[in-house]
């Protein structure tokens, strides 16, 4: 299956993107994890993307394109793969439309979760990261064991610095300019399924299972 993960920062995809991607089996690829490792990594790819994290910007179309182009082109994609974060706009849509193309390929559903703007500011301000193995948390929602120690390998969990109200404002701003024109590029191509994604956790990964069993046959 070839899936592609839509919605609001905050919305719950790398949350969701961790059971759907051990359920069916297919990588999880998320442009937002492959950045931040670069940055820390401190990669020459990593130092470009970095100014345009921190402010909530979007990482320029050709970049984060060439870097996808090569991801997918790994082995491990050949079964299906599951998108987090990517396509954001309509032209890195397009351009994995081609890539997708030249293999006989398309993708089988966009999922959107769809999470009203309200809920999103508590999701993030409360989120916290394992900056070690990338485990994600909520100080509410979804505690680790331990106060503030991640639950796999028992590292001190930290908030991402662009989760501050300021930059989350800015990456609201530019979903709603350039990633939300997606939902209609998809329904286009009549591949774009909604899902409530207000419940809690659990709730939301059997609404995506519900939808995902009439594709995955
Ligand atoms: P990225 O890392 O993709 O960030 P994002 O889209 O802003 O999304 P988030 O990771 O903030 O939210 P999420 O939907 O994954 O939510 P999560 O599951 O963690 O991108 C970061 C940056 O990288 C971008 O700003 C840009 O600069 C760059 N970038 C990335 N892709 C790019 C691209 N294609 N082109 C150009 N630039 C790109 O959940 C959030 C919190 O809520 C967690 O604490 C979680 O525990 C909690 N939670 C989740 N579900 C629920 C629930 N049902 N109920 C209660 N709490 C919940
Ligand atoms: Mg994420």
């Amino acid at each position: 299956m070839k899936i592609i993960l839509l919605g609001p920062p905050g919305a719950g995809k790398g949350t969701q993107a961790k059971f759907i991607s051990e359920r069916y089996f297919i990588p999880h690829i998320s442009t937002g994890d492959i950045f931040r490792k670069n940055i820390s990594e401190k990669t020459s790819l990593g130092v470009e993307a970095k100014k345009y994290l921190d402010e909530g910007k979007l990482v320029p179309d050709e970049i984060t394109i060439s870097m996808m182009k090569n991801r997918l082109a790994v082995d491990d994609c050949k079964k299906g793969f599951l998108l987090d974060g990517f396509p954001r706009t309509v032209t890195q849509a397009k351009a994995l439309d081609l890539f997708l193309s030249n293999t006989g390929g398309r993708i089988d559903v966009a999922l959107l979760i769809d999470v009203p703007k309200d809920l999103i500011l508590n999701r993030i301000t409360g989120r916290r990261v394992c900056p070690s193995c990338g485990a994600s948390y909520h100080i509410k929602f979804n505690p680790p064991k331990v106060e503030g120690k991640c639950d796999v390998c028992h590292n001190d969990i930290v908030q991402r610095k662009d989760d501050t109200e300021a930059t989350v404002k800015s990456r609201l701003d530019v979903y709603d300019k350039q990633t939300e024109p997606l939902i209609d590029y998809y329904e286009a191509q009549d591949v774009l399924s909604t899902v409530n994604g207000t419940g809690e956790i659990d709730q939301v990964f059997q609404n995506i299972k519900d939808v995902l069993k009439d594709i995955h046959k």
